[in-house]
């Protein structure tokens, strides 16, 4: 059974869904944590599974290099196996990656390398891709750049809002997530050697 911290910023309907599926008693990881960067809606989600949380605000910091030092003590005091980004829309400081890399994975809402970055699918859209898709990755200390470990495609509709779109993606996302989390915790995925 692995250790897992979760970290998110908005509502964390990824997170809620990876919550679920710990829940069941022959999946190998349990979430001992979860933290965002700022008051995040999905902080709620913690409370309802009776999981402490934590918030390191970013805006509250001068600098990156200094939030990054807060939620790394936040990160070391947790000593998961695991630290899942899911929803957490910053990029993580070199220091941060290079203490807690490669035990770092990321979702992202995108076929990745198509289209990286804070805006994966409202890019897709407009780029008029027929398809784009849903990603998890190890991160790296480049945007959307590290090693991937699972992704599936998902098609573009003609009348597709970025919010509808976003919304078909997100279940592919969560079942490659738990996937992937369950694959990292059996072995069967090595980080330090991603397939
Ligand atoms: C997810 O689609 C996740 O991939 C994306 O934010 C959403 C969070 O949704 N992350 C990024 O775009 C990171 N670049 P949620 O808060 O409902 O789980």
């Amino acid at each position: 059974m692995i250790s897992v911290v979760v970290l998110i910023s908005g509502s964390g309907s990824n997170l809620r869904a990876l919550l679920e599926a710990t829940s069941a008693v022959d999946y190998p990881a349990h979430v001992v944590a979860i933290g965002a960067d700022r008051e995040a809606d999905g902080l709620g989600h913690a409370s309802d599974f009776g999981i402490p949380s934590f918030d390191v605000p970013y805006t509250s910091f001068s600098s990156r290099e200094e939030w990054g030092e807060e939620l790394a003590e936040q990160l070391r005091a947790w000593n998961a196996d695991l630290i899942v980004l899911s929803g957490l829309m910053r990029l993580l400081p070199e220091s941060v990656v290079d203490e807690f890399g490669p035990r770092i994975i990321n979702t992202h809402p995108a076929y990745l390398p198509e289209f990286p970055g804070a805006h994966g699918v409202r890019d897709a859209l407009a780029s008029g891709a027929s398809e784009t898709g849903a990603s998890v990755i190890v991160v790296d200390n480049g945007v959307d750049t590290g090693p991937i470990l699972a992704q599936e495609r998902v098609p573009v509709l003609p009348d597709d809002t970025e919010a509808s779109l976003h919304e078909r993606i997100k279940p592919v996302e969560r079942r490659l997530l738990i996937d992937a989390v369950r694959r990292v915790a059996t072995g069967e995925l090595d980080l330090t050697t991603p397939a």
